[in-house]
Protein backbone atom coordinates (compact mmCIF):
# COMPACT_ATOMS: atom_id res chain seq x y z
CA UNK A 1 0.00 0.00 0.00
CA UNK A 2 1.56 3.31 -1.39
CA UNK A 3 -0.23 6.39 1.41
CA UNK A 4 -0.31 10.00 0.77
CA UNK A 5 -0.54 12.00 3.35
CA UNK A 6 -0.98 15.63 3.40
CA UNK A 7 -0.28 17.59 6.40
CA UNK A 8 1.87 15.31 7.83
CA UNK A 9 4.86 17.41 9.97
CA UNK A 10 1.17 19.43 11.40
CA UNK A 11 -0.32 18.02 15.29
CA UNK A 12 -2.89 14.81 13.68
CA UNK A 13 -0.92 14.11 10.51
CA UNK A 14 2.02 13.57 12.04
CA UNK A 15 0.66 11.29 14.55
CA UNK A 16 -1.10 9.47 11.96
CA UNK A 17 1.92 8.68 10.17
CA UNK A 18 3.64 7.37 13.33
CA UNK A 19 0.78 5.07 13.45
CA UNK A 20 0.71 3.52 10.66
CA UNK A 21 4.36 2.98 10.40
CA UNK A 22 3.94 1.79 13.83
CA UNK A 23 1.00 -0.65 12.56
CA UNK A 24 1.25 -1.02 9.03
CA UNK A 25 4.90 -1.58 8.31
CA UNK A 26 5.01 -2.87 5.04
CA UNK A 27 3.36 0.47 3.89
CA UNK A 28 4.83 3.13 2.30
CA UNK A 29 3.29 6.94 3.40
CA UNK A 30 4.58 9.88 1.07
CA UNK A 31 4.17 12.73 3.64
CA UNK A 32 3.85 16.57 1.30
CA UNK A 33 3.57 19.61 3.50
CA UNK A 34 4.19 23.31 2.72
CA UNK A 35 5.64 23.71 6.19
CA UNK A 36 3.17 26.91 7.33
CA UNK A 37 3.79 28.08 11.08
CA UNK A 38 1.59 25.03 11.92
CA UNK A 39 3.62 22.38 10.44
CA UNK A 40 7.02 21.91 12.13
CA UNK A 41 9.63 19.28 10.83
CA UNK A 42 10.27 17.86 14.28
CA UNK A 43 7.05 16.59 15.05
CA UNK A 44 8.42 13.95 12.27
CA UNK A 45 11.86 13.90 13.72
CA UNK A 46 11.85 10.37 14.68
CA UNK A 47 10.80 9.28 11.39
CA UNK A 48 12.89 11.10 8.87
CA UNK A 49 15.27 8.45 8.38
CA UNK A 50 12.23 5.40 8.24
CA UNK A 51 12.54 3.42 5.56
CA UNK A 52 8.97 4.10 4.55
CA UNK A 53 8.72 7.47 4.97
CA UNK A 54 9.38 10.13 2.24
CA UNK A 55 8.41 13.55 3.10
CA UNK A 56 7.91 16.17 0.07
CA UNK A 57 7.60 19.44 0.39
CA UNK A 58 4.70 21.45 -1.61
CA UNK A 59 1.56 22.65 -1.31
CA UNK A 60 -1.68 21.03 -2.10
CA UNK A 61 -2.93 23.89 -4.09
CA UNK A 62 0.00 23.33 -6.41
CA UNK A 63 -1.76 21.32 -9.39
CA UNK A 64 1.32 19.53 -10.95
CA UNK A 65 2.63 18.02 -7.81
CA UNK A 66 -0.42 17.00 -6.78
CA UNK A 67 -1.52 14.99 -9.82
CA UNK A 68 1.92 13.84 -9.98
CA UNK A 69 1.94 12.04 -6.03
CA UNK A 70 -1.56 10.95 -6.57
CA UNK A 71 -0.83 8.85 -9.51
CA UNK A 72 1.80 7.64 -7.70
CA UNK A 73 -0.43 6.70 -4.19
CA UNK A 74 -2.98 4.13 -4.46
CA UNK A 75 -4.79 5.62 -1.36
CA UNK A 76 -4.61 10.16 -0.06
CA UNK A 77 -5.34 11.02 3.08
CA UNK A 78 -6.19 14.67 3.68
CA UNK A 79 -5.19 16.55 6.56
CA UNK A 80 -3.57 19.59 5.41
CA UNK A 81 -5.49 22.52 6.40
CA UNK A 82 -5.17 25.69 7.61
CA UNK A 83 -7.16 25.22 11.49
CA UNK A 84 -7.01 28.36 13.87
CA UNK A 85 -10.58 29.73 14.07
CA UNK A 86 -8.96 32.96 15.90
CA UNK A 87 -6.70 33.52 12.64
CA UNK A 88 -9.49 32.52 9.76
CA UNK A 89 -11.29 35.90 11.58
CA UNK A 90 -8.04 38.07 10.98
CA UNK A 91 -7.14 37.05 7.23
CA UNK A 92 -9.74 34.21 5.37
CA UNK A 93 -7.26 34.08 2.39
CA UNK A 94 -5.24 31.35 3.26
CA UNK A 95 -8.52 29.47 4.79
CA UNK A 96 -9.62 29.48 1.46
CA UNK A 97 -6.69 28.70 -0.65
CA UNK A 98 -6.12 25.45 1.16
CA UNK A 99 -9.13 24.17 2.73
CA UNK A 100 -11.54 24.68 -0.47
CA UNK A 101 -9.05 25.24 -3.32
CA UNK A 102 -6.15 22.32 -1.85
CA UNK A 103 -9.06 19.86 -1.28
CA UNK A 104 -10.40 20.58 -5.43
CA UNK A 105 -6.67 19.47 -5.98
CA UNK A 106 -6.96 16.29 -4.40
CA UNK A 107 -10.59 15.63 -5.45
CA UNK A 108 -9.70 16.61 -9.19
CA UNK A 109 -6.32 14.25 -8.97
CA UNK A 110 -8.02 11.06 -7.37
CA UNK A 111 -11.24 11.06 -9.55
CA UNK A 112 -8.48 11.76 -12.56
CA UNK A 113 -6.51 8.47 -11.29
CA UNK A 114 -9.10 6.79 -9.37
CA UNK A 115 -7.50 6.70 -6.07
CA UNK A 116 -9.54 6.52 -2.76
CA UNK A 117 -9.48 9.39 -0.66
CA UNK A 118 -10.18 9.97 2.97
CA UNK A 119 -10.77 13.77 4.14
CA UNK A 120 -10.08 14.67 7.76
CA UNK A 121 -13.02 17.14 8.86
CA UNK A 122 -14.44 18.69 12.06
CA UNK A 123 -17.23 18.80 13.86
CA UNK A 124 -17.09 22.77 13.88
CA UNK A 125 -19.05 21.94 10.10
CA UNK A 126 -22.14 21.30 12.27
CA UNK A 127 -21.91 24.66 14.04
CA UNK A 128 -23.13 25.40 17.53
CA UNK A 129 -25.43 22.88 19.96
CA UNK A 130 -27.57 24.42 22.77
CA UNK A 131 -26.53 22.61 26.36
CA UNK A 132 -29.39 19.53 26.25
CA UNK A 133 -29.46 19.16 22.50
CA UNK A 134 -28.73 16.17 20.93
CA UNK A 135 -24.78 15.60 19.91
CA UNK A 136 -24.11 15.68 16.65
CA UNK A 137 -24.88 12.50 14.03
CA UNK A 138 -23.64 11.62 10.81
CA UNK A 139 -26.97 13.54 9.62
CA UNK A 140 -26.77 16.86 11.43
CA UNK A 141 -27.03 19.63 8.75
CA UNK A 142 -24.44 22.20 8.30
CA UNK A 143 -24.20 24.95 10.32
CA UNK A 144 -20.57 26.55 10.09
CA UNK A 145 -20.39 29.89 11.83
CA UNK A 146 -17.02 31.59 11.44
CA UNK A 147 -14.51 31.38 8.14
CA UNK A 148 -12.54 28.63 9.16
CA UNK A 149 -15.54 26.01 9.83
CA UNK A 150 -17.03 27.47 6.81
CA UNK A 151 -14.15 26.84 4.62
CA UNK A 152 -14.09 22.98 6.15
CA UNK A 153 -18.34 22.69 5.63
CA UNK A 154 -17.28 23.70 1.68
CA UNK A 155 -14.40 20.67 1.14
CA UNK A 156 -16.87 18.35 2.39
CA UNK A 157 -19.57 19.72 0.19
CA UNK A 158 -16.83 19.43 -2.29
CA UNK A 159 -15.83 16.08 -1.65
CA UNK A 160 -19.82 14.78 -1.04
CA UNK A 161 -20.51 16.50 -4.40
CA UNK A 162 -17.66 14.19 -6.70
CA UNK A 163 -18.80 11.41 -4.34
CA UNK A 164 -22.25 11.88 -6.53
CA UNK A 165 -20.71 13.32 -9.94
CA UNK A 166 -17.36 11.42 -10.74
CA UNK A 167 -17.84 8.27 -8.39
CA UNK A 168 -15.13 9.63 -6.29
CA UNK A 169 -13.78 6.53 -3.84
CA UNK A 170 -14.38 9.23 -0.75
CA UNK A 171 -15.19 9.02 3.08
CA UNK A 172 -15.29 11.83 5.45
CA UNK A 173 -14.89 12.06 9.18
CA UNK A 174 -16.01 14.66 11.27
CA UNK A 175 -13.97 15.06 14.43
CA UNK A 176 -14.07 16.74 17.77
CA UNK A 177 -11.32 19.13 19.50
CA UNK A 178 -7.84 17.05 19.82
CA UNK A 179 -5.64 16.77 22.15
CA UNK A 180 -2.01 14.93 22.93
CA UNK A 181 1.53 15.67 22.74
CA UNK A 182 2.82 17.98 19.55
CA UNK A 183 -0.41 20.50 19.82
CA UNK A 184 1.35 23.71 18.60
CA UNK A 185 0.51 26.15 21.76
CA UNK A 186 -2.14 28.40 19.85
CA UNK A 187 -4.78 25.68 21.62
CA UNK A 188 -6.39 25.92 24.94
CA UNK A 189 -4.78 23.04 26.23
CA UNK A 190 -1.52 23.62 25.13
CA UNK A 191 -1.12 27.29 26.16
CA UNK A 192 -2.56 26.10 29.27
CA UNK A 193 0.28 23.42 29.94
CA UNK A 194 2.86 25.38 28.83
CA UNK A 195 1.33 28.65 30.60
CA UNK A 196 1.40 26.85 33.71
CA UNK A 197 5.11 24.80 33.45
CA UNK A 198 5.87 28.46 33.30
CA UNK A 199 3.78 29.41 36.34
CA UNK A 200 1.65 31.55 34.17
CA UNK A 201 -2.11 31.34 34.60
CA UNK A 202 -4.73 29.52 32.40
CA UNK A 203 -7.16 32.22 30.53
CA UNK A 204 -10.58 31.38 29.95
CA UNK A 205 -12.52 33.10 27.07
CA UNK A 206 -15.75 34.63 28.22
CA UNK A 207 -17.52 32.43 31.44
CA UNK A 208 -16.02 29.52 30.56
CA UNK A 209 -19.08 27.40 29.75
CA UNK A 210 -18.12 26.70 26.34
CA UNK A 211 -18.61 22.93 26.10
CA UNK A 212 -16.21 21.08 23.94
CA UNK A 213 -15.65 17.08 23.89
CA UNK A 214 -11.76 16.47 23.94
CA UNK A 215 -10.40 13.24 21.83
CA UNK A 216 -7.03 12.02 22.43
CA UNK A 217 -5.14 12.33 18.68
CA UNK A 218 -4.36 8.73 19.19
CA UNK A 219 -7.65 7.54 19.18
CA UNK A 220 -8.08 9.94 16.21
CA UNK A 221 -5.34 8.48 14.42
CA UNK A 222 -6.67 5.16 15.04
CA UNK A 223 -10.18 5.79 13.56
CA UNK A 224 -8.82 6.90 10.41
CA UNK A 225 -6.84 3.71 10.14
CA UNK A 226 -10.24 1.96 10.75
CA UNK A 227 -12.19 4.06 7.83
CA UNK A 228 -9.72 3.18 5.67
CA UNK A 229 -9.84 -0.33 6.35
CA UNK A 230 -13.48 -0.97 6.86
CA UNK A 231 -15.44 2.08 6.00
CA UNK A 232 -17.82 2.33 3.24
CA UNK A 233 -17.17 4.36 0.27
CA UNK A 234 -19.41 7.69 -0.18
CA UNK A 235 -20.16 7.19 3.71
CA UNK A 236 -19.31 10.03 6.67
CA UNK A 237 -17.72 9.18 10.14
CA UNK A 238 -18.18 11.14 13.24
CA UNK A 239 -15.30 10.79 15.98
CA UNK A 240 -15.69 12.07 19.81
CA UNK A 241 -13.91 11.82 22.48
CA UNK A 242 -16.50 10.22 25.13
CA UNK A 243 -15.38 13.19 27.23
CA UNK A 244 -17.42 16.57 27.15
CA UNK A 245 -16.22 19.22 29.39
CA UNK A 246 -17.00 23.17 29.60
CA UNK A 247 -13.37 25.13 29.34
CA UNK A 248 -13.46 26.12 32.94
CA UNK A 249 -14.27 22.06 34.09
CA UNK A 250 -11.20 21.21 31.57
CA UNK A 251 -8.96 23.97 32.85
CA UNK A 252 -9.67 23.06 36.32
CA UNK A 253 -8.83 19.12 35.89
CA UNK A 254 -5.52 20.07 33.90
CA UNK A 255 -4.70 22.43 36.90
CA UNK A 256 -5.25 19.61 39.29
CA UNK A 257 -3.51 16.97 37.27
CA UNK A 258 -0.71 19.63 37.57
CA UNK A 259 -0.70 20.20 41.18
CA UNK A 260 -1.96 24.23 40.83
CA UNK A 261 -4.14 25.64 42.60
CA UNK A 262 -7.91 27.53 41.18
CA UNK A 263 -6.08 31.18 41.28
CA UNK A 264 -4.29 29.85 38.09
CA UNK A 265 -7.85 30.55 36.32
CA UNK A 266 -8.03 33.44 34.90
CA UNK A 267 -11.16 34.72 32.97
CA UNK A 268 -10.46 37.06 29.79
CA UNK A 269 -13.28 39.05 27.62
CA UNK A 270 -15.06 36.46 25.38
CA UNK A 271 -13.46 36.20 21.43
CA UNK A 272 -16.27 36.52 18.34
CA UNK A 273 -16.57 33.25 16.30
CA UNK A 274 -16.72 30.90 19.13
CA UNK A 275 -19.36 28.42 19.60
CA UNK A 276 -20.76 27.53 22.39
CA UNK A 277 -21.07 23.36 22.64
CA UNK A 278 -19.50 20.45 20.51
CA UNK A 279 -20.47 17.00 21.00
CA UNK A 280 -20.21 13.97 19.14
CA UNK A 281 -22.48 10.88 18.66
CA UNK A 282 -19.93 8.22 17.47
CA UNK A 283 -22.55 5.04 17.33
CA UNK A 284 -21.34 4.51 13.85
CA UNK A 285 -17.84 4.59 14.17
CA UNK A 286 -18.65 2.03 17.57
CA UNK A 287 -20.77 -0.41 16.03
CA UNK A 288 -19.84 -0.57 12.28
CA UNK A 289 -16.34 -0.28 12.61
CA UNK A 290 -15.79 -1.72 16.23
CA UNK A 291 -13.57 1.42 16.90
CA UNK A 292 -12.64 1.78 20.56
CA UNK A 293 -10.97 4.54 22.60
CA UNK A 294 -7.68 3.65 24.40
CA UNK A 295 -7.52 6.81 26.13
CA UNK A 296 -10.03 8.26 28.68
CA UNK A 297 -9.62 12.20 29.13
CA UNK A 298 -8.00 11.54 32.47
CA UNK A 299 -5.01 9.25 31.13
CA UNK A 300 -5.19 11.19 27.99
CA UNK A 301 -4.28 14.74 30.09
CA UNK A 302 -1.83 12.73 31.92
CA UNK A 303 0.10 11.36 28.83
CA UNK A 304 -0.17 15.00 27.12
CA UNK A 305 1.33 16.63 30.35
CA UNK A 306 3.68 14.34 30.65
CA UNK A 307 5.39 15.10 27.25
CA UNK A 308 5.08 18.77 27.58
CA UNK A 309 7.05 18.18 30.68
CA UNK A 310 9.32 16.24 28.94
CA UNK A 311 9.34 18.16 25.32
CA UNK A 312 10.47 21.85 26.63
CA UNK A 313 12.81 21.99 23.68
CA UNK A 314 10.14 20.94 21.21
CA UNK A 315 7.46 24.14 22.78
CA UNK A 316 9.99 26.55 24.28
CA UNK A 317 11.18 27.55 21.07
CA UNK A 318 8.08 27.98 19.43
CA UNK A 319 6.81 30.31 22.44
CA UNK A 320 9.80 32.31 22.18
CA UNK A 321 9.38 33.15 18.66
CA UNK A 322 8.69 36.62 17.73
CA UNK A 323 5.88 35.28 15.55
CA UNK A 324 3.98 33.47 18.02
CA UNK A 325 4.73 36.39 20.72
CA UNK A 326 3.20 39.04 18.41
CA UNK A 327 0.13 36.31 18.25
CA UNK A 328 -0.26 35.67 22.01
CA UNK A 329 0.06 39.96 22.41
CA UNK A 330 -2.96 40.28 20.07
CA UNK A 331 -5.20 37.34 21.78
CA UNK A 332 -4.12 38.24 25.39
CA UNK A 333 -3.20 41.47 25.49
CA UNK A 334 -0.13 43.65 25.99
CA UNK A 335 -0.44 42.65 29.67
CA UNK A 336 -0.67 39.23 29.55
CA UNK A 337 2.28 38.98 26.13
CA UNK A 338 4.84 36.08 27.05
N1 LIG B 1 -6.97 19.89 15.87
C1 LIG B 1 -8.21 19.48 16.06
O1 LIG B 1 -8.72 19.48 17.19
C2 LIG B 1 -9.03 18.99 14.90
C3 LIG B 1 -10.28 18.41 15.14
C4 LIG B 1 -11.01 17.91 14.06
C5 LIG B 1 -10.51 17.97 12.77
N2 LIG B 1 -9.31 18.56 12.56
C6 LIG B 1 -8.80 18.58 11.17
O2 LIG B 1 -7.67 17.75 11.13
C7 LIG B 1 -6.74 18.24 10.15
C8 LIG B 1 -5.37 18.41 10.79
O3 LIG B 1 -5.49 19.30 11.90
P1 LIG B 1 -4.24 19.66 12.82
O4 LIG B 1 -4.75 20.08 14.13
O5 LIG B 1 -3.23 18.57 12.71
O6 LIG B 1 -3.71 20.93 12.04
P2 LIG B 1 -2.28 21.64 12.09
O7 LIG B 1 -2.59 23.09 11.90
O8 LIG B 1 -1.50 21.21 13.26
O9 LIG B 1 -1.54 21.05 10.80
C9 LIG B 1 -1.90 21.39 9.50
C10 LIG B 1 -0.74 20.98 8.60
O10 LIG B 1 -1.12 21.27 7.24
C11 LIG B 1 0.00 21.89 6.61
N3 LIG B 1 -0.52 22.71 5.52
C12 LIG B 1 -1.25 23.87 5.61
N4 LIG B 1 -1.51 24.33 4.38
C13 LIG B 1 -0.98 23.43 3.49
C14 LIG B 1 -0.96 23.35 2.09
N5 LIG B 1 -1.53 24.28 1.32
N6 LIG B 1 -0.35 22.29 1.52
C15 LIG B 1 0.25 21.34 2.28
N7 LIG B 1 0.27 21.38 3.62
C16 LIG B 1 -0.35 22.40 4.23
C17 LIG B 1 0.66 22.70 7.70
O11 LIG B 1 2.00 23.02 7.37
C18 LIG B 1 0.55 21.75 8.87
O12 LIG B 1 1.63 20.86 8.91
C19 LIG B 1 -7.33 19.57 9.65
O13 LIG B 1 -7.96 19.34 8.44
C20 LIG B 1 -8.35 19.97 10.70
O14 LIG B 1 -9.42 20.68 10.15
C21 LIG B 1 -8.55 19.06 13.59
Amino acid sequence: MKMLVTGGCGFIGSHFIRIILRERPDWEVTNIDALTYAGNLTNTLDIQTHPKYRFVYGSITDKNLVDKLVENADVVVNFAAETHVDRSIVDNEPFILTNVLGVQRLIDACTKFKKRFHHVSTDEVFGSLAPEEPKFTEHTPYAPRNPYSATKAASDHLIRAAIHTHELQATISNCTNNYGPFLYPEKFLSISITNLLDGRPIHVHGDGRQVRDWIHVEDHGNGILHILERGQIGHTYMMGGDAEFSIEQTAKSLIKVMGHGDHMLEFIPDRPGQDRRYAIDFTKMKHELSWQHKYTFESGLQDMVDWYRKNEHWWRPIKQSSGYRRWYRQQYGEERAV
